[in-house]
């Protein structure tokens, strides 16, 4: 996403108020890794030590001489360290964990995997071993384009292991976007699959890279896992198998001590407009962020066994599937596929097999579930759960409610996190322990973060009042760049207001100074003169019993400047479109405000959405207005795209 766009000209009006409180349920505070509220206001008055603290909980070849140095906009953490993150998240835990398991893959046909500690040092040193064999060396870049198995974890920690920086597509993405990132990045390596399950389908993604390879001059080999055992086309001198690479090589690679600011990893995020930026993240502060988040905020024990569904080819599969719980010591689950694969209940199959305790997914999964229907969940044994997490878009408070009913059964805090690609750690969130939950709110910044809601000019608004969401002082692990583009890094990100972090997103802080995230701030409604958050007219949309989910544009009109429209997806059994449209727009009216009343209302079977989740509302903006449609290429399913406007027409 760009974040340079125009937003807010005038305070977004507030027109929804959640009154539901919910303290940390009994029993949580008393075993929760920080239930001390003092920890705000010592991490405020010294917020070098505060993050010293997390920092020394973990093993540095050489130790840092300081902790920041902050020359606007380019920070540096713990200065003249030296670290492994590969280290801290195996080699720590060996002494007393080699046993115990580290990853527990399942894969969507139903075959599964687990992997020890000791187990997973060993392979990765072996892949490390490999790549170093292939003459990769520090800085040099490899990409991964694979699914959700133990080789992608195994392989990111590998790179890590040796300085490699890793540059993660997603699976699920086109050749073309392969290309794209791979030729950005410059990427030596290339590392796939022979085939990836999708919903029971085989996408051989091997073969459709070959589509691209002609035109990625930077790659030298492509190394091949087993994964569907169908084979694939291998092109002799460039690519290798996995296991045939691995074969024989030796299960000892001592990790190359990086010095903090070295390059960890490149991954790309889409922007509205333009092409997807390549967020840099270095090696030490990102560590000590992910670490700090992990242990305070999903409250990760070593007996946890954790489940976060998101893929690696986001961030959150970067710092909260692999790297936070591994720096833990604790369990992390993977699966491959699909949640509503082989059936609706999979994702509760999957907690009552192993037993999750700790499950961080997102609020699109969640309004997937609802729509799915309760009795899915019905003979399933969820007891094992103690914390839920939810992350990628606000959360609506009716989704919440019903994660907190069905999933949590009204014992266990929600923590609700906003961040960013570029923010690379959790910035707003509860702390499970301490803090009184509001649903729909991310509550607090974490620890020595600070973040505000700012007017144009970038002076704080008063509490009530949306406005701009930015980071007022730097936090460990911030981007460090935008790979290949200095300029665009600062210009994004900077340049709006000097020396603040702005994030893109709007947001108001209420009285408690808790900030509820009102969505992007390009995605702002102005109806009427009024400015209002897509976030509330679609939390109030969620909340009519006949709605799964809901998307509100702004569309303009030649008589009222901007009109409300509606696309709205209804659960599974509820009356069709016809009854609905007039009842939902008098709901809206009577919810919001005569005001929010929609000009239209778009049934649909789908809403376009990112590859994470996301709504991409400028297409649905696009599809309004009757143009000719955006960049759709991060799109998850680009057919949406023409029965939305097949749908349009017949609905205008
Ligand atoms: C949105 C995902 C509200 C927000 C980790 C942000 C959220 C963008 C939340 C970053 C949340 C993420 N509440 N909005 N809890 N979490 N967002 O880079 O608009 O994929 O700017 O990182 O997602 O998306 P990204």
């Amino acid at each position: 996403m760009d974040k340079s766009g125009a937003g807010p000209a005038q305070p977004i009006s507030t027109l929804l108020e959640e009154k539901r409180r919910f303290p940390p349920p009994g029993g949580f505070s008393h075993q929760a890794n920080i239930h001390d509220p003092a920890v705000y206001e010592r991490a405020r008055q010294d917020p070098d030590s505060f993050w010293e603290g997390f920092a020394r909980e973990l093993i540095w070849h050489r130790p840092w001489h300081q902790v920041l140095q902050w020359d606007p906009p380019h920070a540096q953490w713990f200065l003249g360290g030296h670290t492994n993150l590969s280290h801290n998240c195996l080699d720590r835990h060996l002494p007393h964990r080699a046993d115990k398991p580290a990853l527990l893959w399942e894969g969507e046909p139903g075959d599964s995997r687990s992997l020890t500690y000791g187990e997973l040092h060993q392979e990765v040193c072996r892949f490390a071993n490999l790549l170093t064999d292939l003459g990769v060396g520090k800085g040099d870049r490899v990409s991964l384009y694979m699914p959700l198995i133990p080789e992608a974890v195994i392989a990111m920690l590998a790179c890590a292991r040796i300085g490699a920086v890793h540059n993660v597509v997603f699976s699920g993405f086109s050749p073309e976007a392969l290309q794209e990132r791979i030729n950005n990045a410059g990427s030596r390596i290339l590392v796939t699959v022979d085939g990836a399950y999708r919903r029971g389908q085989l996408l051989e993604l091997k073969e459709a890279t070959d589509k691209v390879l002609a035109d990625c001059p930077s790659v030298e080999k492509v190394v091949v896992v087993r994964r569907a055992g169908k084979g694939a086309p291998m092109t002799p001198g460039r690519d290798l198998w996995w296991d045939e690479g691995v074969a024989g090589v030796s299960t000892q690679c001592p990790s190359t001590p990086l010095d903090s600011e070295d390059m960890l990893f490149i991954l790309y995020t889409s922007g509205t407009t333009g092409k997807p930026k390549g967020v840099v993240h270095t090696t030490g502060g990102y560590m000590v962020g992910v670490y700090a988040t992990t242990r305070w905020v999903l409250d990760m024990k070593e007996d946890d066994v954790y489940w976060c569904t998101a893929d690696i080819g986001w961030i959150t599969g970067h710092s909260y599937v692999v790297y936070g719980p591994l720096l833990c010591g604790a369990t992390t689950v993977i699966y491959e596929g699909a949640p509503d694969y082989h059936a609706r209940d999979r994702m509760w199959r999957i907690i009552e097999k192993y037993h999750v305790s700790v499950f961080y997914t997102a609020p699109t999964v969640v309004r997937a579930a609802i729509s799915w229907g309760r009795e899915w969940l019905h003979e399933r044994d969820l007891s094992s759960l103690r914390l839920l997490g939810s992350v990628g878009e606000p959360i609506n408070p009716e989704a919440w409610m019903w994660y907190w009913e069905k999933v949590g059964g009204g014992r266990c805090p929600i923590v609700d996190t906003w961040w960013q690609t570029e923010t690379g750690m959790i910035m707003l969130t509860p702390l499970p322990g301490l803090t009184e939950l509001k649903p729909g709110s991310a509550t607090l910044p974490f620890p020595g973060v600070e973040a505000e809601v700012v007017d144009e000019q970038g002076q704080p608004l008063p509490h009530g009042q949306g406005g701009y969401l930015v980071v007022t002082r730097p936090w460990p692990a911030m981007l460090r760049t935008i790979y290949g583009n200095p300029k665009r890094y600062i210009q994004a990100y900077w340049n709006r207001f000097p020396g603040i972090y702005f994030t893109g997103d709007s947001a108001r802080k209420d009285e408690d100074g808790y900030i509820w995230v009102l969505g992007r701030a390009d995605d702002v409604l102005n109806i009427a003169g009024h400015r209002l958050s897509t976030m509330e007219v679609e939390s109030a949309l969620v909340a009519h019993p006949a709605v799964a989910e809901a998307a509100a544009i702004g569309r303009s009109h030649p008589i009222k400047g901007e009109v409300l429209v509606c696309f709205v997806t209804v659960k599974v059994g509820t009356d069709g479109p016809v009854n609905l449209e007039a009842p939902l727009k008098d709901y809206i009216s009577d919810k919001i405000s005569p005001i929010a009343r929609p000009d239209q209302i778009v049934f649909t079977a789908e809403l376009p959405k990112t590859q994470s989740g996301k709504i991409m509302r400028r297409l649905l903006r696009d599809i309004a207005e009757g143009r000719a449609v955006g960049d759709v290429s991060t799109l998850s399913d680009p057919s949406t795209i023409l029965t939305l406007q097949e749908k349009y027409k017949g609905a205008a």
